[in-house]
């Protein structure tokens, strides 16, 4: 977002202008001018969506951490983003919206997949799938959208993991992005509700045939693991398979991207913060961390109380939606010290861009390793780049994302004498 920090005068604002449901407000300003009045004088704050159902946004640090922490008294099975307050038709089904016994039989067998190891085994793969994607300009040199190029970044890091054929990996990413954000101008094709609808289909096309070919072709992959999973002793549903391949898809695409696009944003706003990264490559796992923390790819995370419970001394009735706002509790000045600032070398960094407790993010390590591997080859390559026009930003409450981001970027002088001889 253009906007990193609140402004002052904003924070003399009264706390009835605040709306943090409204789509289009994402696209213009960030909301950390709301975020911050709400950590400091309203942590629990009630609100209302377009639609009329009404929602708890926490703030707070320590209040987004208990939340996500506290599985029995806040439910995932409802639905987890705003988009569908009025509760999620995949509810009960997909890894992400499923309560406890269940959602262990399905995190448990595919987080084997996406471990620190089995990372570290496809290291090698996957520095080559990012060599591929940036070589065009990172050898060259020149301006290119990087919102658009970064898009693809998840699919080098996982495609093959979910069990994705490569074909299918250039689409899928426009389409996953449809799929969340359907009222942006960058991805719609025509009404919300029709664009929604394209891109559901599109999606549900694909994991279909995929279903069908790993049941007969079986790998080591997502799928194949969920294809053979012993889910509450009984197989899973292929129709439950294919919901579950969606929120891996949805969940790589739509946040690893972004957190690719802030970072080169970041860095190309900031030439010293860029420098120190060139003479100290040592310094790409802290600011992998803090490129995390900045972009907090998903604002918020949705909950359905089970039960009467208090937070932050405010009493919440069974059946209430808390919202987590993740981003705001990156910005928490009680647990990071000047949080409004991109530090590539911050140590103390408990971010929460990758959720908390029973749901964390499964995806988290390859995310990292395609992250690093990304601003090593940028270290390596480029002399320096910068913004070459105009930044726009995603319309959407869920995803903080960028979908524009024209970056002049200049090689480092012997390659481009390389490529050009
Ligand atoms: C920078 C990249 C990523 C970020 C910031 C991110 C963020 C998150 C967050 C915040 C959650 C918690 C959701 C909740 O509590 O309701 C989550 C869960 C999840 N993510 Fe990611 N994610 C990233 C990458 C990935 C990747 C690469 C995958 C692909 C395999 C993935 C797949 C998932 C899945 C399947 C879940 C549900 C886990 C569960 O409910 O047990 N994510 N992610």
């Amino acid at each position: 977002m253009r906007m990193t920090e609140p402004v002052p005068d904003e924070l003399a604002q009264p706390l009835a202008g605040i709306d943090l449901y409204d789509p289009a407000r994402y696209a213009t300003s960030s909301q950390h001018d709301a975020w911050h009045r709400l950590r400091r004088d309203a942590p629990v704050w009630p609100q209302e969506t377009a639609d009329g159902i009404r929602f708890w946004s926490v703030t707070r640090y320590r209040d987004v951490a208990g939340v996500l922490m506290d599985d029995k008294n806040f439910s995932s099975a409802y639905g987890t983003i705003l988009a569908v307050a009025g509760g999620d038709s995949a509810g009960g089904q997909t890894i992400n919206l499923m309560d406890q016994p269940r959602h262990a039989d399905v995190r448990l067998p595919a987080m084997r997949l996406m471990s620190t190891h089995a990372v570290r085994n496809r290291a090698e793969q996957v520095r080559q799938r990012v060599r591929q994607l940036v070589a065009g300009c990172f050898d060259t040199g020149g301006v290119v959208d990087v919102a658009a190029l970064m898009l693809h970044l998840p699919m080098a890091a996982v495609g093959e993991t979910i069990g994705l054929p490569e074909p299918v990996w250039a689409d899928l990413p426009r389409w996953a992005m449809a799929g969340v954000a359907p009222e942006d101008p960058q991805y719609a094709d025509g009404t919300p509700a029709q664009t929604l609808r394209k891109a559901h289909h599109r999606l549900i096309e694909v994991f279909s045939d995929l279903v069908r070919h790993k049941q007969a072709h079986p790998g080591d992959d997502v799928v194949s693991v969920l294809l053979g999973l012993d889910f509450g002793g009984r197989p899973m549903d292929p129709h439950e398979v294919l919901l579950n391949c969606y929120s891996f898809a949805m969940g790589a695409v739509t946040t690893t991207a972004q957190v690719a696009s802030h970072l080169v944003l970041a860095l190309a706003e900031r030439p010293a913060a860029w420098q120190l990264l060139r003479s100290r490559p040592d310094l790409v796992p802290t600011a992998v961390e803090e490129s995390l923390r900045w972009a907090s790819p998903t604002n918020h995370l949705l909950r359905r109380t089970v039960a009467p419970v208090e937070v932050a001394g405010t009493r919440l009735e069974a059946g209430e939606l808390v919202a987590a706002w993740v981003a705001s509790a990156n910005r928490d000045e009680s647990v990071f010290a000047d949080p409004y600032r991109f530090d590539p070398q911050r140590t103390h960094n408990p971010h929460l861009a990758f959720g908390l407790g029973p749901h964390r993010c499964i995806g988290g390590p390859p995310a990292q390793q395609v992250l690093g591997l990304l601003l090593a080859e940028m270290t390596a390559r480029l002399e320096g780049f910068q913004v070459a026009g105009p930044v726009t930003h995603l319309r959407s409450n869920f995803i903080n994302g960028i979908t524009s981001l024209p970056v002049d970027f200049q090689p480092v002088a012997a390659r481009r004498a390389a490529v050009i001889a």
